[in-house]
């Protein structure tokens, strides 16, 4: 197709129609030019396509679909082969129903617990999530397929996601908020981006030329489309001029008038106009000309993967005793009202009317397990009599397996959570049924993080997240040994929510939610801090033992242009077949700005059999080396010593090698009067000049030995007198110089330093 012949065709009425909806879910059809209309639909872990009725919130049925695991649990997966295979089933069922675009993967930073949408999200850190996110794109995007990578950018909360600024300074942009959509731009080319509901800085993102043009195409080089967020749009004319390519859902025509009167009186440039419609038309045509509507959307078969899926997402927080995996012969009680009606999804946009659901009363049927409700999900209560029933059940079983987590209401899309607490009554059926039975083990249904009062008095918890529709039968699996749990905590658990970094500050002063804790999120902060987690990132325990050994580097030294090949072996020592996650963390060992003590850079999943070794490898560039940079504007990779590590989580590190690795780029360096010794010492060219002149300085303000006073020795020795010379300015050479002060002199020292 010639889309460029044929936006040539079209009037400028047209064009400005193309660039919002037809209604909520599709674009605009123009019959007399064979251009069709194509549609979008949620998203992201499953469709969500609205034939009747429609709305963004989720409050309207949609078709029967497969709702897989959230992006909350599929995270703790890490395992990119997994992702992709999940993104292929959701395109295939896109192929089957019509649909050009599915509206995820959504990627934004779990900044504080509380974020309403953390279950959409991935994960407190922005390389597991752009490679991640990277990986859904490709298995989509196979099927020929759209994605819209959303909600760009820094949306990490939910209260007033409307009109809030956030408020994030440069580097913490471009080291937190930023690398997810970089990271899947520049690998996987996502057909579609969408704009996020909130301003970035002061100014809306639908409406942000630096995010939208300059970031996002100029400096990624993103082909696609821009939509909006559903509603997002404040000024359309100033929007497009942004590089927002459509609006959705539609202005019922309002906005589409207003561009076309933007051309007119010349406020705007008709060749932005066709450019949006160009890119749109681009996606709209390579849909269907490529359409596949034969795909067959086996959904059997999808509840099956949903199941294998959220199996390998769950994450074994505790285990002791080896209390799990559970015997098959054992008496068990089931208890709490999630092991009948599991919650395995959130509220909201991306809420999947499933096809079918299975609970773990269900999957367990065959086995001696019997089940009491405990609790009331829905009236978030538990009556005496159902806590006295739990308790009956849990002294007639062997072991006491409650059910529990977060119902619907306590997180969703459109706000946040106010605390961190699991309900009450929950809590308290815990409790109890710990107190009754020594052998009680917790399973965890939630989107994100709860405070375990709990912990201490239960040998097991195991973390399901929010595990899609099949989750009952992936837990059954787990519980019992089928499946050895291989998930990994994509973010901290802290102790209590006071102890998160973004505590002080998150969810802002009316629409001004500074980000404060800059680069500091999550166990960037935690672990610079030392401060004690309940859970640590990275963290989860498996059936059997891996270790590691033989850490090997393919260099000592290299330069930032270099790629430097990390290796490592690693065993199943345990006596079942499992899956490792093996996480590869960075630390600079002496950094002149603030930097975590360690990010992760690196991660792989590998399947061993009891006994078996394998040799893991990761490549590391540029970018696993360098921070933002602020005066470059720029990644930069400051000259030194860094460490390779290995961990079990980023608190549980295993082995570490030593890299040195030097910089290609020069920063220059401008000096003044103002400028102090240590700094100009700190630079090697600048040092070179200097030094001469301070050995001078040092010889006639630091008498010798023989001259010093007891007492003057003792009000100040050799040591403090170098460190108070260290944040000494030039200008006070001139005014310990005393007569012999020659500002001549200091003028051409300035130069010499300057101009070199
Ligand atoms: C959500 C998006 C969603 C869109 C369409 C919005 O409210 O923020 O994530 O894709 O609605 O349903």
């Amino acid at each position: 197709m010639d889309i460029k012949a044929l936006i040539s065709q079209l009037t400028l009425e047209e064009k400005a129609g193309l660039c919002s909806g037809a209604d909520f879910w599709h674009t605009k059809a123009i019959e007399r030019l064979g251009i069709p209309a194509s549609m979008v639909s949620d998203g992201p872990h499953g469709l969500r396509k609205q034939d009747e009725k429609t709305d963004h919130l989720g409050v309207n049925d949609s078709i029967k679909a497969v709702c897989f695991p959230a992006a909350s649990a599929t995270a703790a997966s890490f395992d990119r082969a997994m992702l992709t295979r999940m993104g292929e089933a959701i395109g295939d069922s896109c192929q089957h129903e019509g649909l050009s675009v599915v509206l995820g993967p959504a990627v934004n930073i779990k900044r504080s617990p509380l974020c309403g949408r953390n279950f959409e999200y991935f994960s407190e850190d922005p390389y597991l999530t752009g490679k991640l996110s990277a990986a859904f794109i490709h298995g989509v995007q196979s099927r020929n397929v759209g994605t819209s990578i959303k909600h760009f950018a820094a949306n990490s909360q939910e209260h007033r996601r409307m009109s809030s600024s956030s408020e994030v300074d440069e580097r913490t942009l471009r080291e937190i908020y930023l690398p997810a959509f970089e990271t899947a731009v520049k690998e996987e080319q996502p057909w579609t981006v969408m704009c996020s509901y909130n301003r970035l800085n002061g100014v809306f993102a639908s409406e942000n030329p630096w995010l939208l043009t300059d970031v996002l195409r100029k400096e990624w080089g993103f082909e696609g489309y821009v939509v909006s967020d559903w509603g997002a749009v404040s000024d359309r004319v100033a929007g497009l001029a942004a590089g927002l390519d459509l609006e959705m859902p539609s202005s019922g025509g309002f906005n589409d008038k207003k561009i076309v009167e933007a051309v007119r009186s010349g406020e705007l440039d008709e060749a932005i106009v066709d450019q949006a419609v160009e890119r749109i038309l681009n996606i709209v045509f390579r849909f269907t000309e490529n359409a596949k509507p034969d795909t067959p959307w086996d959904k059997e078969a999808q509840h099956q993967l949903a199941a294998e899926i959220a199996a390998d997402c769950m994450v074994l927080l505790k285990n002791d005793d080896k209390i799990l995996p559970l015997q098959k012969d054992a008496s068990v009680a089931f208890i709490g009202e999630f092991a009948k009606k599991p919650r395995f999804q959130g509220g909201g946009s991306s809420h999947i009317n499933c096809f079918r659901t299975t609970s773990a009363l269900e999957a367990a049927e065959g086995l001696p397990v019997f089940y009491a409700q405990g609790y009331s999900a829905a009236k978030d209560s538990a009556t005496e009599e159902q806590i006295a029933e739990a308790v009956i059940a849990a002294k007639k079983a062997k072991i006491a397996v409650v059910f529990a987590g977060l119902p619907d209401v306590y997180e969703s899309e459109g706000y946040d959570r106010t605390h961190m607490r699991m309900p009450e009554c929950q809590n308290r059926v815990i409790e109890a049924v710990a107190a009754a039975n020594p052998n009680t083990v917790v399973v965890l249904h939630n989107g994100s993080p709860v405070e375990m009062p709990w912990i201490g008095k239960v040998k097991a918890v195991l973390e399901t997240y929010l595990g899609g529709q099949a989750v009952g039968l992936a837990t059954v699996r787990v519980l019992y040994g089928d499946t050895n749990p291989s998930g990994k905590l994509p973010e901290t658990f802290p102790l209590q929510l006071e102890d998160n970094p973004s505590y002080l500050s998150y969810g802002g002063e009316g629409d001004v939610a500074e980000y404060r804790e800059g680069v500091f999120v999550g166990y960037r902060y935690y672990d610079f801090k030392k401060a004690a987690v309940l859970f640590p990132f990275g963290h989860g325990l498996s059936y059997t033992d891996f270790a590691y050994s033989n850490l090997r580097l393919s260099a000592d030294t290299i330069t930032d242009q270099d790629i430097l090949t990390a290796t490592v072996t690693v065993k199943n020592i345990g006596d079942r077949a499992g899956k490792a996650v093996i996480q590869l963390y960075i630390s600079d060992k002496n950094s002149s700005v603030f930097r975590p003590v360690r990010e992760l850079k690196g991660f792989e999943k590998i399947y061993l059999q009891p006994g078996e070794e394998k040799d893991v490898s990761f490549s590391l560039d540029k970018r696993a080396f360098a921070y933002w940079n602020t005066a470059l504007h720029d990644w930069y990779v400051e000259p030194g010593d860094f460490t390779i590590e290995i961990g079990h989580s980023s608190r549980d590190i295993a082995l570490g090698a030593s890299v040195t690795v030097r910089s290609t780029v020069k920063i220059k360096r401008h000096y003044d009067m103002n400028s102090i010794f240590m700094d100009i010492l700190a630079d090697p060219h600048a040092a070179a000049v200097f030094e001469p002149i301070l050995a001078g300085m040092r010889a006639a303000f630091l008498p010798a030995d023989t001259e010093q006073t007891d007492a003057a020795k003792e009000a100040i020795t050799e040591e403090m007198g170098l460190a108070m010379f260290n944040y000494m300015p030039l200008r006070s050479i001139l005014s310990f110089a005393g007569e012999k002060a020659d500002p001549s002199l200091l003028e051409h020292l300035l130069n010499t330093l300057n101009n070199e």
